[in-house]
């Protein structure tokens, strides 16, 4: 979703500014633009599609000032044009806004400024923002502070908003509602900015700001205050990672990178929550012994990659805990009169902690008397701010768009609190507890041996790059590793892709199989079902039928009917999601490659949705 970054400071802001759009990027966009703090009349510059266009564009003798906005949009309401493009300024040139979200009453707002005489140039809903913040302004004797909380009174809807004028360059404005906005507090320097990627080069010291909190920065001043105008506090913390967590570290792409760091993410989110007599510490879930035994259900929300974490917690809270669970799509949630009582604890999962989706999920569980608990990777993020507790993974920055090891650490973080529930409730033995714990531990060394050898299935996938189907198969737990894996094909491959239980197969999916399709299946642990044995007819039933099957298997187990096998090392049944999301994380990475397409930045996709 859209990047936004102000700057006030010593330094050119043309440089500060194109470093924060370039860290901006992940985010997801197709256009940008900046605008400088010229006095008397501001210099603005946009393109569409990537940063390098714009960055041409500015290839001229620039204006050096010393502050100024920038913007990497996500296309919503116009399509990705030049004129369509942020900054947008007033009628005068002398006022610029950016925005992240959506106005609701745009319509109207659009009408009403078209009546005041405003022309306007774009398809846009945040140009009308600029005139009405260029009026109100005006009202309020050239007070941009008092123009942004009177504007906030009328929008509605999702914003960050961040502006300057070109009066009274020195001063940027931002305000913020269901949508990020972060102070970076540099040395004689200040930044407003979406996330702290767009300034963690510069200071390590950041301060949150809450729902319809107006702030203003200058080179050293920085005010906070609510729509009434009464000063707040500062809530400062410090960014726990440093600039270079943000860079590809000499690897190609950040997802290969993120890929290759998921043993020391499982590794970090597991510090802490095992203790050295074999239990599991979650002191975070603020849940007494009672509470836990008195709950009644449990409810999953969440979004994409982070869904399929959801999934996967609902098998191991379930098996473990014996705690019934639902899964839920977080956009599906509010609107189905979802049942919850105060025995519903329900378990927000997402990676940025800013998905619109999933946050409304949480204010509509919260309003209905569920207690929320939050797995979350992005410190002092809304959803976390918004739970009664937070379980953060430690998987650092996660800068492609493609999730990797977000998702691994979300699935560690569920296994934890599935067995702290199981221990609580004293539905496993302390053997049991013991023996998983272990399992864990062991983890992060078992992902190690899978990267080492991804050499031989990256040769595989380049020979299946052609194809524009793949599909997916997995029962049990392996059956959300399987979504998993066709979605990670279809943000970076642009193919078809699906994933299907196996034993769903035969009920439609089996007509999708032509000669040479290639169907990867993740072969269960076998257990007292059979999982196994089912799994392996379902290999010969595709394969009758002209499919190419890849089967993921762990070492050792026979598998037959596979035209190649992918090895993952041993594990129990209920954490094989872990390791057999790697290769078909590899899987994807390297069919993007193959296709020619953007993989940290795949089209249309952006890192988090901060629009419904
Ligand atoms: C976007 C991203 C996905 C991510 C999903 C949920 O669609 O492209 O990779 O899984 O949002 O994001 P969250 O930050 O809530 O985990």
């Amino acid at each position: 979703m859209c990047g936004i970054v102000g700057y006030c400071g010593p330094q050119s802001a043309v440089t500060p500014l194109i470093q924060a759009l370039r860290r901006l990027e992940y985010r997801g966009y197709d256009s940008a633009g900046i605008a400088l703090g010229v006095r008397g009349k501001l210099f603005v510059e946009k393109r569409a599609g990537k940063l390098a266009n714009l960055e041409n564009a500015l290839d001229i003798e620039l204006p050096v000032v010393h502050s100024g906005i920038g913007h990497t949009r996500w296309a919503t309401h116009g399509g990705p044009t030049d004129r369509n493009a942020h900054p947008h300024v007033d009628n005068d040139g002398k006022l610029a806004v950016i925005h992240n979200g959506i106005i609701e009453n745009y319509s109207q707002l659009r009408l009403t400024m078209q009546e005041r005489g405003h022309t306007f140039s774009s398809d846009t809903d945040t140009e009308s923002v600029a005139y009405l913040l260029s009026d109100l302004r005006k009202e309020h004797n050239g007070d941009l502070v008092v123009a942004m909380r009177e504007a906030v009174k009328i929008l509605r809807g999702s914003f960050t908003l961040v502006a300057i004028h070109a009066d009274n360059p020195d001063v940027i404005v931002g305000v913020r509602r269901n949508s990020p906005l972060v102070v970076g507090l540099g040395e004689g320097e200040n930044f407003l900015a979406s996330d702290v990627a767009a300034f963690i080069n510069h200071t390590k010291r950041a301060i949150e700001l809450g729902q319809d909190e107006v702030v203003m920065i200058t080179p050293t001043t920085v005010e906070i205050t609510d729509l009434d105008g009464a000063v707040i506090a500062p809530r400062e913390y410090e960014i726990s990672w440093d600039a270079s967590a943000a860079q590809k570290g000499g690897f190609a792409h950040f997802m290969l990178k993120e890929i290759f760091e998921q043993p020391k993410a499982v590794a970090d989110t597991l510090i802490g929550r095992l203790s050295d007599n074999k239990q599991i510490v979650l002191d975070e879930l603020s849940m007494s012994v009672q509470e836990i035994r008195a709950l009644k259900k449990i409810t999953v929300i969440a979004c994409g990659t982070a869904y399929h974490a959801g999934m996967i917690a609902k098998y191991a809270i379930e098996k473990w805990s014996k705690i019934p669970v639902d899964v839920e799509i977080a956009s599906e949630f509010r609107y189905r009169d979802p049942i919850i009582t105060p025995e519903t604890l329900v378990i927000a999962i997402s990676q940025s902690g800013e998905t619109m989706d999933t946050l409304m999920a949480v204010r509509h569980a919260k309003a209905a008397g569920a207690r929320v608990l939050t797995i979350c990777n992005t410190h002092s993020s809304t959803i976390p701010r918004e739970s009664d507790a937070v379980l953060y993974t430690h998987a650092g920055p996660e800068i492609a768009v493609a999730s990797t090891k977000a998702l691994l650490t979300q699935m560690i973080a569920v296994y934890l609190i599935a067995l702290h529930l199981a221990q609580v409730n004293g539905a496993l033995t302390d053997e049991q507890i013991e023996g998983l714990y272990i399992e864990l531990l062991a983890l992060p060394g078992k992902i190690e041996m899978i990267l080492e050898t991804v050499e031989p299935l990256r040769a595989l996938t380049r020979s299946f790059a052609d194809k524009n189907t793949v599909l997916f198969l997995g029962r049990n737990i392996g059956y959300p590793v399987a979504l998993e894996g066709a979605l990670k094909l279809k943000e970076l491959a642009y193919i078809h892709a699906e994933g299907f239980a196996g034993g769903e197969l035969k009920h439609g999916p089996i007509a999708l199989i032509e000669e040479g399709t290639p169907v990867i299946a993740i072969l269960p642990v076998a257990d007292e079902h059979a999982l196994d044995q089912k799994m392996l007819s379902n290999i010969q039933e595709v394969k009758a039928r002209g499919a190419c099957v890849i089967v993921i298997a762990q070492d050792g187990v026979h598998v037959e009917g596979a035209q190649h096998i992918i090895r993952i090392p041993v594990v129990s049944a209920l954490l094989q999601p872990v390791l057999a999301t790697v290769p078909l994380q590899v899987f994807a990475y390297e069919m993007a490659l193959a296709r020619g397409n953007d993989v940290d930045q795949p089209r249309n996709l952006a890192k988090s949705v901060t629009v419904e």
